[in-house]
């Protein structure tokens, strides 16, 4: 398995956020995390890019310990994570913004590879490399975010709601551009409140309710599962 997390839980404070979480994600795979809002996806997240640490268990990652690892230590093994809430370096350019994502690497031909190949995932990267990141519109700031997260060449990129509030065409531009990524042999954890979007990119996906797994297994199955149906896709 390339990335597990076996057992785990964290608390803020004396309040658990997940509690005896395992998840396990194939590497050339997208999994997919879905469940209400605070039901602890995030959480997950975070715990697996270092920026929360469990009180209980343990995350592997190419069969080594990650889960006392630091954000940067993490980053450079390979996982990047490409938060909620779309936050991009404002006054700096688009191309400052993807320069960033890169910021721990030092192998120019790798980077000035990786460069192109976001703006060919990205057209519109391109198109408005000297913008400041902060004109830019919702959909565009996602598409940089990701970018960004790309530009440290991970084998594993985490998601957290990539299509929150856009609009039903960038929700399937996005989606789009998921598929080309995994396409290009990188694993997804992909984190959506949108359940449909998310379990139709996805092989495997695990249902989340208030810090717990209730359902977990093949995404096409939990798609036609009548209790997901009911509750996230609307019967
Ligand atoms: N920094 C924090 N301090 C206290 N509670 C938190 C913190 N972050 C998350 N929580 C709580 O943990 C639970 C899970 O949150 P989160 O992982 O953000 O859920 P989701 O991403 O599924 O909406 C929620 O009850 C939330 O209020
Ligand atoms: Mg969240």
């Amino acid at each position: 398995m390339l990335l597990s997390i076996k057992n785990t839980s964290v608390h803020f404070g004396k309040v658990s956020a997940i509690e005896d979480i395992s998840i396990d994600v194939e590497e050339g795979t997208i999994v997919a995390l879905i469940g209400a809002n605070g039901a602890g996806k995030s959480t997950i997240l975070r715990a697996i890019s270092g920026l929360e640490h469990p009180t209980t268990g343990e995350i592997w990652f190419e069969g080594e310990r990650i889960d006392h690892c630091s954000p940067e230590e993490i980053t450079i093994k390979g996982i990047a994570h490409v938060p909620e809430g779309r936050r991009v370096f404002p006054y700096m350019t688009v191309m400052e913004n993807l320069e960033m994502g890169a910021f721990a690497r030092s192998d120019k031909a790798a980077i000035a590879r990786d460069l192109k190949s976001v703006f060919e995932h990205f057209p519109r990267l391109y198109e408005r490399q000297k913008q400041a990141a902060g004109t830019m519109s919702g959909g565009e700031q996602q598409m940089l975010v990701m970018g960004r997260a790309l530009m440290s060449g991970p084998k594993v990129i985490l998601m957290d709601e990539p299509s929150l509030g856009l609009s039903p065409i960038l929700c399937q531009e996005i989606a789009k551009i998921i598929k080309e990524i995994h396409a290009q042999g990188r694993t997804v954890v992909l984190v959506e409140q949108n359940a449909r979007l998310a379990l139709s990119l996805a092989q495997r996906g695990y249902v989340l309710e208030t810090g717990s797994v209730v359902l977990e297994g093949e995404a096409k199955a939990l798609l036609h599962n009548d209790k997901v149906r009911e509750t996230y896709l609307g019967g």
